[in-house]
This record gives C-alpha cells, structure tokens and sequence, in this order.
C-alpha cells in the first residue's frame, strides 16, 4: 500500500514510525512532516490545512490510505475530500469531528445520549452568562465553543475569574468564530484522566490507557499547554473503570453520532474526570491526544494499518490489538517561551547517543533539518520516550535520553510520570 500520514507533530511522528513498520506499506509520505519524520516517510512540503493540494497529492500518487493526526484538516472535510475521490482515509468526517470542533454540539449530544457530563448552559449574550454565574455561584467553568488550541476553558475559583472569561470569548472576542458562543458548566472535583478507542461508525475497541501532563511547570502549576509528557498504562484505568466508561460513554455517543447522521470514524479521545459517582465525560476529541499517541504507539506490539482500515472499513469487530506488558512514559522538550511564542532556531545535539539505548525512541514534534543541523522549529519539539518494566523504571530511561541531548533553548518537566 501507498499511504500518506497528514500532519507535522510528535503524534504524526509517533503514527508514522508504526506504521512504517508495518508489512502492509510499499511506500510511506508525510504532510509536512517533520526532521524526524523525515526518517520513516518520505515528507511532502504540503500543509495539513491544505484540502486541494491534498487531494491532488492523493490522486497524483495513487495513494491507497491517508491517516490524518490533527483535528484541524478534520474540521475543514478532509477525510471529506479524500473520500469524495475515492481515497480511503482514517478520521472522522466534518460533521463528525463537531464532536470535537463544538462544545455545545457536543454537550447537546451527551445530553441526548445520556451520558454522564457536568450540568450546562450555552450562552451568545454576555449579560445572560453573567446572570446565570452569579446566580449559580463559583466554583464553574467557562469554555469557548470552538477550537482554541487548548487555550479556550477558564476553570474558575471565583465570580469576578469567570466574568472575565465571558467579557474574553463574548466581549473581546479573543478566540474569534471559535468564541462566540460559550458553554458554562458546572466545575466538577475528581482526577482526571483520558480514554482512547478505535470507532468504526458502529463498534469500539478501547486501546490501552494513557494520561498526560498539561501544565507546563513541575507539580501541575503554570499555565496549559497541549501537553508536557505522557505515561502509560494510567492506573486510574482499572479494567472496571475502563468497562464503564465504554457502556457509559463511548457506546453511547457511537451511537448517537449514527442515529443522528454523523457517524464517526477515527479515533475517539475522551477526556474524562473520575468522580465519586463514576466517570464523567469532560469532552470527545476527534483525533489521538499528542502525547498520548507516542506512548500508545511505544507499546502497541499489533500492526496499527490493519486496525486503522478495519475502523474505516467498519469492521473493527475482527480487529484484537496486542500491547507490551512494558510501561512508556514520554517526557517532552519544548522551547523556551512555551505556551507563549517558543524560542526557535536552536542547534539541538546529541541525538544519536541518546537513542543509543534500543528501548528510547525520540519522536520529533518540531523541528528541520538545515544542512546536516538539527534545529528546533516549534513549541513542542522532541517527545523522548521509553519502554520499562514499570512506570518508575521507562521514566528513568526517558530522563536518561533527555540528560543527553544538548540543546540549550529547551525545557522539560522533571516530573513526568511520577502522579
Ligand atoms: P477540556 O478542553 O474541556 O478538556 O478542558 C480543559 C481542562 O479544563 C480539563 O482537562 C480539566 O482540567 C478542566 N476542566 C474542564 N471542564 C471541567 C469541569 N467541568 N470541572 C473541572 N475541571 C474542568
Ligand atoms: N494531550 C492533549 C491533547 O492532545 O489534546
């Protein structure tokens, strides 16, 4: 097969280095890639975003499978385009993906399938979100409608912090389109923790557990980003947990995505919050979480091709995925200046002693190649991730790895694994 994976993060990197290994593929592309992407698959200087020069690409290369990473080209109808051409492709449609994209779309769906969420409002008016936080009291939350990179959910302690995330959505409008509608919901106490399954449009096959880290400083303090490492298994995921949230929530929601004319295909990600009444579904999103994806990937013994075509094929039910028994946690090395705008152009060194050790895997999230120079060219630039016989043992390999890599505009949390 000849397939194309869209995208440029450690997510896409992680997705590519899996399924590069996998006998099914002839050829292997990436759009656009990344430097270290660029050693599993041959990178294509053509944007995620970019639908038509997609599809032409697609067309052009008699590409049989695409394999979109980000909820972005999700959003604008990709799989959509792809499809409409006759090209398989693995991730929900458009319709599909407001699942993630809306939040009131969402919300109004896990209202109608039942499934266990945080009591809601939807608001476009600033004064009546106002009237009803102050008459529904802090703590409570507010959260922009649309995509905001992680950037649009104000869990507020006090009145006056949520007043304030109104006047930024509604008022000032700093999420633009994503923000002119919000949801207020109420604020609800628990761990957190997050799910992923493989959806056929009908059947779901969970994939094994998985929680990251979204603040950027040690101890869970500073502000959110996309997500500062990963570890996996969780064990907050008990198999009796895990069998709730299936009958709970994801069952549910497959099924009102069909019934509704929105069937969903891809992967769901649910980000959930255990509390003393069960799991609670704090939101879907559409695609793998990044960087949970890196250390799904780390343990995932089964060829990922066959359980990705059986999702779009919709014939998950014959699909069994194996897992090493082995931990992974990835610690990733951003760049000074992340969440805000990151510091970019540093030299980054010592790479190959660092992955010296068979059981580390660098997955590359941004960065290129000038001349023979690696150099940092995003927020998130390097995933460093390891296998172990336990979470303490992988998160020493990883520290271990990141202890050896010389790049001087670069940090990462010390922390990672150790909740
Ligand atoms: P979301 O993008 O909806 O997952 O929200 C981002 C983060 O905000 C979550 O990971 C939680 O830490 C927090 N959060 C969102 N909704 C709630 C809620 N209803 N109660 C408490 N925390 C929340
Ligand atoms: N790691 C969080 C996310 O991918 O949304």
């Amino acid at each position: 097969m000849r397939v194309l994976v869209v995208g440029s993060g450690g997510r896409e990197h992680a997705l590519a280095w899996a399924i590069s290994a996998s006998p099914l593929v002839d050829q292997l592309f990436c759009a656009p890639g990344n430097a270290g992407i660029a050693e599993e698959a041959e990178c294509i200087a053509i944007g995620a975003t970019d639908v038509g020069g997609l599809v032409r690409f697609c067309h052009n290369q008699r590409i049989d499978f695409v394999v979109v990473g980000p909820e972005a080209p999700l959003v604008l109808g990709l799989v959509d385009a792809l499809e409409a051409e006759g090209i398989a492709a693995f991730g929900p449609s458009a319709a599909a993906s407001a699942i993630e994209a809306s939040k009131g779309f969402a919300k109004d769906l896990f209202v109608r399938a039942r499934i266990p969420t945080a009591a809601y409002r939807r608001f476009r008016d600033p004064a009546a979100a106002k009237a009803f936080i102050a008459s529904h009291g802090a703590p409570i939350v507010v959260k922009a409608d649309g995509l905001a990179a992680g950037k649009g959910v104000v869990v507020a302690a006090d009145l006056d912090t949520a007043y304030r995330a109104v006047d930024a959505a509604l008022v000032e409008r700093r999420f633009s389109s994503a923000g002119l509608e919000i949801v207020v919901e109420d604020f609800l106490a628990g761990e957190e923790a997050s799910f992923h399954a493989l959806v056929d449009g009908k059947n779901a096959l969970p994939l094994a557990s998985a929680q990251d880290h979204k603040r950027v400083g040690d101890g869970d303090i500073g502000p959110n980003t996309g997500g500062m490492g990963a570890f996996s298994p969780s064990p907050l995921l008990t198999p009796a947990v895990e069998g709730m949230v299936m009958e709970r929530i994801i069952l549910p929601a497959v099924a009102a995505m069909q019934r509704e004319g929105r069937v969903f295909k891809g992967v769901l990600y649910a980000g959930l919050m255990l509390t003393a009444e069960g799991p609670m579904l704090l939101e879907f999103n559409a695609r793998f979480g990044d960087p949970e994806c890196q250390v799904l990937m780390m343990r995932l013994m089964s060829d990922p091709l066959p359980a990705l075509i059986a999702a779009h094929d919709g014939v998950l039910k014959s699909v069994d995925l194996r897992w090493h028994a082995d931990s992974a946690v990835c610690v990733v090395m951003a760049a000074n200046g992340y969440p805000g705008e990151p510091q970019r152009g540093g030299e980054i060194r010592g790479l190959e002693t660092a992955v010296s050790d068979p059981k580390v895997k660098i997955f590359h999230a941004g960065t290129r190649r000038d001349n023979q120079r690696l150099i940092a060219d995003g927020g998130r630039v390097l995933g460093v991730t390891a296998l172990g016989g336990d979470i303490a043992v992988a998160r020493d390999r990883a520290y271990a790895a990141v202890d050896r890599i010389d790049w001087r505009d670069g940090f990462c949390r010390r922390d990672i694994g150790e909740r």
